[in-house]
């Protein structure tokens, strides 16, 4: 089954929407296998964003994602990354569609509140990077009525 490295950022944690973003995952069928809150190092997302480095919004993108703690989630499910990012909707704000979490929440590309890893080889990475202690194993009873 596929897995995606979910993270509201910063300001979703402030704005009081972590719940929210949860909920979208829990109902859409989703299944939690990691989750905790992190204060994350400026070394630490760096990394996670090591292929936007020399872009001249970096060193803004970086202060902003340390400036608070995150709440960093794998979810599993069919098509788990690509349905991630359409529940996310567009990078920028501006472009997101009514309905997705950054359409209904998000007005600023540089505060868009939720991160969504953008391909199968990403989440990879990105779980390896916020989760090295492994992911947490169960059986979902309920799975069998989600996806065949
Ligand atoms: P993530 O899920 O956070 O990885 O966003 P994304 O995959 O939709 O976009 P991308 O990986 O290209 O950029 C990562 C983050 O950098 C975005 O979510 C924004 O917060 C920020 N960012 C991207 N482009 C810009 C920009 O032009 N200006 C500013 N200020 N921030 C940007
Ligand atoms: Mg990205």
């Amino acid at each position: 089954k596929e897995q995606t490295y979910i993270m509201v950022k910063p300001d979703g944690v402030q704005r009081g929407l972590v719940g929210d973003i949860i909920a979208r995952f829990e109902k859409r069928g989703f299944k939690l296998v990691a989750l905790k809150l992190v204060q994350a190092t400026t070394e630490h997302l760096e990394k996670h964003y090591a292929d936007l480095k020399g872009k001249p919004f970096f060193p803004g993108l970086i202060k902003y994602m340390a400036s608070g703690p995150v709440v960093a989630m794998v979810w599993e499910g069919l098509d788990a990354v690509k349905t991630g990012r359409v529940m996310l909707g567009a990078t920028n704000p501006l472009a997101s569609a009514p309905g997705t979490i950054r359409g209904d929440y998000a007005l600023a590309v540089g505060r868009n509140i939720c991160h969504g890893s953008d391909a199968v080889e990403s989440a990879q990475k990105e779980i390896a990077l916020w989760f090295p202690e492994g992911l947490v194993q169960y059986t979902n009873t309920l799975e069998g009525w989600v996806f065949e």
